[in-house]
């Protein structure tokens, strides 16, 4: 979506959004408007008993003496002081309804409403990003019939996928400092598309050496990027991750991203990313009904790829590996078997109890991986590791687990700052206990209960003492329930929580 600001005047064609605050007191032109209409806007408002709270929109079509098509007031008036995150969710929801109504040339008069002096630099600009968060769609298989009418498609298909408004034209008070704001957010949204696009892509076209190759597109914004070969794991001894790929015609690969946007002597922050880019659950396979969701099992190494990019679009002042485990996870003559025992990079042994259980194993050999080549101050993963976390906690908060509290409490502030909530889990000795394992160092699944944390006792054996958190986001990157800010099955959970971490702490 294109985004243009300038400074407030009183607006001559299309669409025009004007605020409303406490009271439906409405800001200078807003007022402007109102007169030259002998009173629509107020009129209005009285006539649909229109309260301006958050959330509230009413939409005025045609007004007297203008030649705009419609202005929508939109109430911004909350007992609390919005956070950003209700600015984000308040242009969301304002784009949702410009769509519905087909608006097209757009213009947003974001002035302080009436006494309502909230509507900070910052807050407009969280309030276009939530805009542009919400007018993602994933159409590109939406095809044209060879031959086949396309105004017929246009209409079948228009409605529903309707990316409209494609341009707003911003006016505010401090142009320069809303601008400047904006840039940064402009990054972390491309930053979530990469990731929602990833995740939304079939798994017959995003393999794991074609993930690898999307990866390699950062490079353009500067991002180092390496791809380590089958071969090259096999020479490190990366056998856990490579059995979970044997099943597959398509090869595994690792992926390594390196954003240096900090001192030279700073040392690197890590995240690491799952990415199964299709879990059948292999020999163990797992049944018909749902099966297809399976190809989202690569969202964490999605949102690693989106943070990559938002950082270094957005030019962080840090220092940040990516890396991501890719495989895929089919049954076939020459797949591991329940059973099975593996070596991992780190010399300990796995006995493969159930190879549906594989995303703990490619991220044992890049957990180790990480911290050895890197040594970096923190390493934190994400995975779509367990069923179990949707029946813990639902599509609300991802299951947080840590070896470290300061970090915990950073990465818990982080979601609360940005709506991607995460809830805190309990590691301990006696859920160790339950994967320890009578023929190797360890099993890959623990028993019938708590399994959510005997996966993340399992990522913490390959932790030695860096400070780790493990993001269990099997709930919130795919099959996503809809919300102000995202409309498509990929949420592109974790880009804008681990984006909001790093700048609160990490930026130097
Ligand atoms: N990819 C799945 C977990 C998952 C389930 C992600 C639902 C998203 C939605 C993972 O590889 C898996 O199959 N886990 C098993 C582990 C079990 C075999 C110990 C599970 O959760 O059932
Ligand atoms: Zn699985
Ligand atoms: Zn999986």
């Amino acid at each position: 979506m294109k985004i243009t600001f300038s400074a407030l005047s009183i607006p001559k064609k299309g669409s025009a959004v004007v605020l409303a605050g406490k009271d439906n007191k409405l800001g200078i032109i807003a007022q402007g408007l109102d007169e030259s209409s002998d009173g629509a806007l107020t009129r209005a408002m009285k006539a649909a008993k229109f309260k301006a709270e958050q959330g509230n929109f009413l939409e005025i079509l045609a007004p007297a003496h203008l030649k705009l098509d419609r202005i929508i007031i939109a109430g911004i008036s909350s007992d609390e002081e919005l956070s950003l995150h209700d600015w984000e969710r308040f242009g969301g929801g304002l784009h949702g309804r410009l769509a519905a109504c087909k608006s097209e040339a757009v213009t947003l008069v974001l002035e302080s409403a009436g006494d309502d002096d909230k509507v900070s630099s910052q807050a407009i600009a969280r309030a276009i990003h939530g805009a542009v968060l919400r007018s993602y769609r994933f159409d590109r298989y939406k095809g044209e019939i060879k031959g086949g009418d396309k105004k017929k498609k246009d209409k079948k298909q228009g409605d529903k996928n309707s990316k409209l408004p494609d341009s707003m034209a911003v006016q505010c008070e401090k142009t320069a400092d809303v601008r400047k704001a904006y840039s940064a957010l402009d990054g972390l949204g491309s930053g979530v598309f990469v990731a929602r696009d990833l995740v939304n892509e079939p798994a017959n076209i995003l393999y794991p050496l074609e993930f690898a190759a999307r990866a390699k597109k950062l490079t353009k914004l500067g991002v180092k990027v390496e791809v380590l070969s089958e071969k090259q794991m096999e020479k490190l001894g990366m056998h856990a991750l490579l059995g979970v790929g044997m099943g597959s015609v398509r090869d595994s690969a690792l992926v390594v991203m390196q954003w240096n946007g900090g001192p030279k002597t700073q040392k690197p922050i890590a995240f690491v990313g799952k990415g199964v880019t299709f879990d059948t659950g292999g020999i163990s396979i797992k049944p018909g009904a749902g099966m297809g969701d399976m190809k989202g099992d690569m969202g964490g190494a999605g949102c690693v790829t989106g943070l990559m990019h938002a950082l270094a679009a957005r030019k962080a002042k840090a220092n940040v590996i990516g890396v991501i485990a890719l495989a895929e996870n089919m049954p076939d003559a020459a797949a591991q078997r329940p059973g099975d025992v593996v070596t991992s990079m780190s010399g300990q042994t796995i006995e493969i109890l159930n190879t549906d259980a594989e995303g703990r194993l490619v991220l044992a050999d890049a957990l180790w991986y990480t911290q050895k080549r890197f040594k970096p101050q923190f390493m934190i993963n994400l995975a779509t590791l367990t069923g179990a976390i949707l029946v813990a906690l639902g599509q609300e908060h991802a299951g947080l687990f840590s070896n470290n509290d300061e970090l915990s409490q950073r990465i818990t502030d982080a979601g609360l700052t940005t709506g991607e909530k995460v809830w805190r889990m309990p590691l301990g000795a006696e859920y160790d206990k339950m994967i320890d394992c009578d023929i190797a160092n360890m099993k890959n699944i623990g028993g019938r209960y708590a399994g959510s944390i005997t996966a993340a006792q399992f990522l913490q054996r390959f932790v030695n003492d860096v400070p780790w958190a493990h993001l269990d986001i099997a709930g919130t990157a795919m099959n996503s329930p809809k919300s102000e800010i995202n409309r498509s099955w990929a949420s592109g959970y974790g880009v804008r929580l681990l984006n909001q971490l790093v700048a609160d702490h990490y930026e130097k």
